[in-house]
């Protein structure tokens, strides 16, 4: 009878423990190996440089922030918090002392606030106080909502598109020849780094629809569609920016990337109000971080790849993960045409001209 209840206890014990732990701990190991190396030797030197880093008071940007930091770059943190923003400041501080830290105030949900940091940003730092431009702007601030929910920005636009696409893209054009200038001046090209999601493969842009005021909520409720289509609305950016800086013949490159999944807040709020959430949360996102999340700084790795490596300079628009190059063999081919449309009904929306 022992020998009954020990054997079984043994058996549970493989079946329910040990081999699911073996596989897991098996996978992440694989998946970790199949992730691209950073190599640190062969970045461009942005000592006493000036770069942008939009949503960096948390998650990625927080960390991309003191990374350029640590190189010893002028590190402007646009941001919409200033209280958390100057903590992450504190905290970047007990690790390292180099670079110059800036907070300065960015709500991409509101135009009127991209206009007031971009002109700020020039009195303070650009024009002739700051002759050598501005080397890089990371466009890294994002947004998710819970399924199925649709917001408005106070512009009218859907929150999800208006603050990871349209606050970026007029946020790019305003300070553009502050970019160009940097570029101009030095050998190695000033970058716009935008950091898109693997999500945009799953995006499908509606141009009789962008903010999604017709489309049925039924459409919306399962797939994160307004995240995907932000996205790859930041990828048919990127595709443009970079036909658009080819044909000005400026010294300036731009690039998209996925970050990977990264153990961040940006999911969180969203996944509480997403049944079944306890399941997710408690369940699902702990065996995902297990397995496959990237903790902040790991997160990070691509984002300093596109900003600084030497490897990439003549490869303007193109997409990045894992810190390597993301060719279309491997996702959908985007849409040149559409690249262009949604330029034009973005400087549109946002009144560029
Ligand atoms: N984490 C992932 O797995 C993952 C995967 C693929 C792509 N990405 C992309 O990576 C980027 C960074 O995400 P994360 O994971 O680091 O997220 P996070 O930890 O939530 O950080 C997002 C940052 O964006 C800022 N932000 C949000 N709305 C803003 C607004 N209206 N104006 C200005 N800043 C705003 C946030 O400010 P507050 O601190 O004030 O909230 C925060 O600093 C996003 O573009 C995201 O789409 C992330």
């Amino acid at each position: 009878m022992l020998c009954c209840l020990s054997g079984w206890l043994c058996s549970t014990l493989f079946y329910f423990a040990i081999l699911p732990a073996a596989v897991l701990l098996g996978t992440k190991l694989i998946i970790k190996k199949l992730r691209g190396k950073v190599d640190p030797t062969n970045e461009v030197d942005i000592q006493g440089k000036t770069v942008i880093v939009t949503g960096a008071s948390d998650g990625i940007g927080k960390v991309t922030a003191e990374e350029f930091a640590i190189r010893g770059a002028r590190v402007i943190m646009a941001c919409r918090n200033l209280q958390k923003a100057e903590k992450c400041v504190e905290d970047i501080r007990k690790k390292t002392s180099n670079g110059e830290l800036i907070v300065m105030e960015l709500d991409l949900s509101k135009l009127s606030s991209v206009r007031k940091f971009a002109s700020e940003f020039l009195q303070k730092y650009g024009g002739d106080s700051n002759p050598g431009g501005l080397s890089i702007l990371v466009n890294n601030a994002g947004i998710v909502n819970p399924l199925g929910v649709r917001k408005v920005t106070e512009d009218g636009f859907e929150e999800t598109f208006g603050v990871n696409h349209l606050g970026h893209f007029l946020l790019t054009n305003l300070l553009l020849p502050e970019i160009e200038k940097a570029g101009n001046k030095s050998s190695d090209p000033s970058r716009i780094v935008i950091v898109s999601s693997g999500a945009h493969n799953w995006g499908q842009l509606n141009f009789d629809d962008l903010m999604f005021e017709k489309t049925p909520f039924e459409d919306f409720k399962i797939l994160p569609k307004l995240y995907c289509n932000s996205k790859l609305a930041n990828n048919l950016f990127n595709l443009e920016l970079a036909k658009k800086l080819r044909a000005k013949k400026v010294n300036v490159n731009c690039y998209a990337l996925c970050p990977g999944f990264v153990l961040t807040n940006i999911e969180t709020d969203a996944l509480r109000e997403t049944p079944p959430h306890w399941l997710i949360l408690n369940v699902i996102r702990p065996i995902l971080k297990f397995v496959m999340l990237k903790n902040a700084k790991e997160g990070t790795e691509t984002t300093i790849y596109c900003s600084l490596s030497k490897y990439l300079t003549h490869h303007s628009g193109e997409m990045y993960r894992n810190s390597e190059f993301w060719d279309y063999s491997k996702r959908p081919k985007l849409s040149e045409k559409d690249a262009a449309k949604l330029w034009e009904m973005s400087e549109k929306l946002v009144k560029l001209n």
